[in-house]
């Protein structure tokens, strides 16, 4: 039985409602820089940094050339110039990218608060000063062959995927691939793929279970599924792969990636070769979620510019687009009977469509947050959405508000899969566990490789 729930994943954008730049408090209530409030705003801002900020933006590992450890270093900035320029936050580039909706976003995969926002634009409208001693790193025993060029423990799940035979679940712990053997329980896991350097963005298995596919950076990488050897690679993507799948007769990898800020693009990649057969670009920025059509003819792709947009996969060509959501788009299911199509956005609603029409059938609102990921396991009218609270919710076609709300993971999710006769879904966490519910909503099963 095919499955045409969500199983790839998306990358997450945790831009909620646009906030005003100016969040902060005017001059008039501020702090004096050099008082002792201003050293508190300091302290508080050194630890912001340090906690969100300091293990991508350091002197071994400096994204977008970036060092944030060290003021000058800040203040000459990276690729694009000055990260911050102290007494004018609003211009400040680490102002403007933590902002929700940003593209560049940072931290990438994060949404910091309000609150954050407005201390961090207050340390700089009030100079800026900087306590080294604040912004050191307790040293931690990490292990390096595993976490490669991730410095902490941060092992996110973005993505994760089913076997089509539902019997291993493959899932990105940080930048390790974890396979998982979910057909017996408190089994080891069956393979460990390393090879990615930075976090897994997107995983998808073929339809005929032989072939894996992970993505990360600008990379794809391909396994072996019988044996887990490599078995080929797909480099100089344009950045991040946010979106993946096959299709459904095997012979082809579709990607999703874009530069930051620049236009998301779909690849189609011949299995066999790796070959490029077709790209163009899509959106307006990151792609966060592709689905095909159970007729297997049309893809539709969910993006960063609001759009859902459906391509024919022989020649790339669009076929309609709907203006979707307020927000970016962040996560899309097909019913398997190919009828309507679920979109879920960082607008926290969910809509659903009919497919030949583009008439929105119906709006679920009532979320609280970001919908990362949909699925949509049987033919009926039920479906399930993964948000920021970790908690699955049942929603329905008809429905205007979630019916069900499941147990709770332990932090927000980002990625959702579920087997094909709908009794079991997996989704993965920004804590990096993987949690499986059953179908009367509670959690049975938690995966924790740290812990195996
Ligand atoms: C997980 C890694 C990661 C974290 C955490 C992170 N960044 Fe970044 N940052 C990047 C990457 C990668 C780039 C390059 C642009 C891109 O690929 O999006 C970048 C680029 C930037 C740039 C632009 C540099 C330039 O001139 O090109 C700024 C400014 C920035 N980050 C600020 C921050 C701030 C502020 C934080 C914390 C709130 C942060 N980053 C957290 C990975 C990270």
């Amino acid at each position: 039985m095919k499955r045409f729930a969500h199983r790839l994943t998306l990358a997450r954008l945790a831009g909620l409602t646009l906030l005003a730049l100016a969040a902060w408090p005017s001059a008039g209530v501020a702090e004096p820089p050099g008082g002792a409030g201003g050293a508190d705003l300091a302290r508080r801002t050194m630890h912001l940094l340090r906690d969100h900020c300091i293990r991508c933006h350091n002197a071994k590992k400096n994204k977008g050339q970036l060092n944030l450890t060290i003021r000058a270093l800040a203040l000459i900035g990276g690729g694009e110039g000055p990260a911050l320029i102290p007494g004018r936050a609003t211009e400040s580039r680490i102002i403007r990218y933590i902002q929700p909706g940003s593209d560049p976003h940072m931290p990438p995969k994060k949404q910091l608060g309000a609150e954050q926002i407005a201390a961090l634009g207050q340390w700089i409208d009030t100079g800026a000063k900087w306590l080294p001693d604040e912004l050191v790193i307790e040293a931690k025993s990490v292990d390096h062959a595993k976490l490669g060029r991730l410095p902490t423990g941060y092992q996110p799940v973005f993505a994760l995927a089913l076997s089509p035979d539902d019997k291993q679940l493959a899932a990105g712990h940080g930048n390790l691939v974890t396979v998982h053997n979910v057909a017996e329980k408190n089994k080891a896991p069956l393979a460990k793929l390393t090879g990615h350097r930075d976090v897994i963005q997107s995983i998808a298995w073929s339809a005929d279970g032989n072939l894996l596919a992970t993505g990360g950076f600008r990379k794809v990488l391909l396994w072996n599924t019988a044996d887990w050897s490599s078995v080929g690679k797909i480099s100089d993507l344009p950045g991040r792969v946010s979106a993946m799948t096959f299709t459904t007769d095997n012979a082809t990898l579709i990607t999703a990636s874009n530069a930051p800020g620049q236009a998301g693009e779909i690849a189609l990649w011949k299995t066999t070769t790796l070959g490029k057969r077709l790209n163009w670009q899509a959106h307006g920025g990151t792609i966060f979620d592709l689905a095909i059509a159970p007729d297997g003819k049309t893809l539709a792709t969910a993006g960063a510019d609001r759009l859902v947009r459906f391509w024919s996969l022989a020649k790339g060509e669009q076929v309609m687009q709907i203006e979707a959501h307020t927000a970016p788009v962040l996560s899309l299911a097909y019913k398997p009977d190919g009828a309507l199509l679920a979109s879920g956005g960082a607008d926290k609603e969910l809509k659903i469509w009919d497919t030949k029409t583009r008439e929105q059938k119906t709006v679920v609102t009532g979320h609280p947050g970001n919908i990362a990921a949909i699925a949509w396991p049987a033919k009926n009218a039920e479906l399930i959405t993964a948000s920021d609270d970790g908690a699955l919710r049942l929603c329905s076609e008809s429905g205007t508000r979630p019916g069900k709300t499941w147990a709770k993971a332990g932090d927000l999710l980002h990625c959702l899969d579920v087997t094909a006769d709908g009794q079991l879904l997996y989704g993965g966490a920004d804590n990096g566990r993987v949690y499986a519910w059953n179908r009367n909503g509670k959690i049975t099963i938690t995966l924790d490789p740290g812990k195996q």
